[in-house]
């Protein structure tokens, strides 16, 4: 018998089911379902508040990057989800399931952020004994566990003892332990820290294999190119607390700055179109922030018919570096 909230039930209450529908459980509550679902989740430790009020919802399918500076929180979040930690307040339902339940424990898989496994197990030991703990028909596990090094990169080194792994070789082995039995979410606590250019390469097309799938990944990182290559939205967490949710487009905001060398107009001209964006002086140049190019050939055109000279124009789309730092800065 398990218990499992029920998607259909509209207050989400926990209901019981038998034996007879497990199977019918393990699926129709959580399809309906987002993959997690966090109202006002919170941990405290002793000294500090790791995460604080945390609200976010994250949909089937997508790849989710929940992006933060060291020591933000993410790891801590992930172990509330997982039921690794319990919340000081708040709760999360994950896979249509509150935090920790263990048949939807079962459809997760998760990297954490340190791990180590036994250095005189072999490659494929180390996952058979996840196949044997996830479960999975004994005749089928050196199977799925070669096809999980497969994918990851190290089949060749089945055989070959952990404690011989490179550090980036032991990140792969534990993405392997991460994607065994097609988990319908798949956690990833910074998967590339590890790795080199190459490994984070392998990484980024295994997380697009994951969600052609129609699985979900949920991407702690603190590396903003891993997002913009991978997410399709992200929640920007900061001292514990969602800061921003969206996709990067939208995080961006699309605001642009166009800086022109301009000649021949005097500083009063500028404030006169001041509602063409905000300016300033860079030296010889002139920095005006709008909401998109779009203005540019007018405000050229009307530069030239008041006499002005336009040595360039150039149009910078604020980075996302900068955007990351600004959203931080935010008070
Ligand atoms: N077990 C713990 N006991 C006390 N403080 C902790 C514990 N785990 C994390 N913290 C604190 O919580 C904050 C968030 O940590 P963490 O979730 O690891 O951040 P991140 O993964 O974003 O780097 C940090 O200030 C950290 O020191
Ligand atoms: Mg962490």
């Amino acid at each position: 018998m398990s218990l499992v909230r029920s998607a259909d039930d509209p207050d989400g209450r926990v209901v019981r089911r038998g034996p007879a529908d497990d199977a019918d459980a393990r699926r129709a509550p959580s399809e309906a379902s987002p993959a997690v679902h966090a109202t006002g989740l919170s941990k405290r430790y002793r000294r500090s508040v790791a995460v604080q009020g945390l609200s976010m919802t994250v949909n089937r399918g997508e790849v989710f990057g929940f992006l933060g500076p060291n020591g933000a929180g993410k790891t801590t979040t992930v172990k509330l989800l997982l039921g690794l930690a319990r919340p000081s307040g708040g709760e999360a339902l994950v896979l249509g399931a509150p935090a920790g339940d263990r048949e939807a424990r079962r459809r997760v898989g998760y990297l954490p952020e340190l791990f180590r496994f036994p250095h005189w197990l072999s490659a494929l030991e180390v996952l058979v004994l996840h196949c044997r703990l996830l479960d999975l028909p004994r005749g089928r596990r050196e199977l799925v566990s070669r096809e999980a090094l497969a994918l990851v990169g190290l089949a060749d080194r089945a055989e070959h003892a952990v404690g011989t792994f490179s550090k980036g070789m032991q990140q792969r082995l534990g993405l392997a332990v991460a994607l065994l039995g097609e988990p319908d979410l798949v956690v990833l606590d910074e998967p590339t820290s590890a790795l080199d250019p190459v490994g984070r390469h392998d990484v980024r097309e295994i997380v697009r294999a994951v969600r052609a799938r129609g699985a979900t990944v949920f991407l702690n990182t603190h590396l903003l190119s891993e997002a913009e290559q991978l997410c399709d939205r992200v929640t920007v967490i900061d001292r514990g607390q969602s800061v921003a949710t969206g996709t990067l487009a939208e995080l961006l905001g699309g605001r642009t700055t166009v800086r022109l060398l301009v000649t021949g107009l005097p500083d009063r001209w500028w404030n006169a179109h001041s509602s063409l964006g905000r300016w300033s002086r860079d030296g010889d140049w002139v920095v005006l922030e709008t909401g998109s190019t779009d203005v540019v050939p007018d405000l050229v055109a009307a530069v030239v018919h008041r006499g002005g000279q336009v040595a360039a124009v150039v149009p910078e789309h604020q980075s996302l570096e900068d955007r990351f730092l600004e959203i931080l800065r935010e008070p």
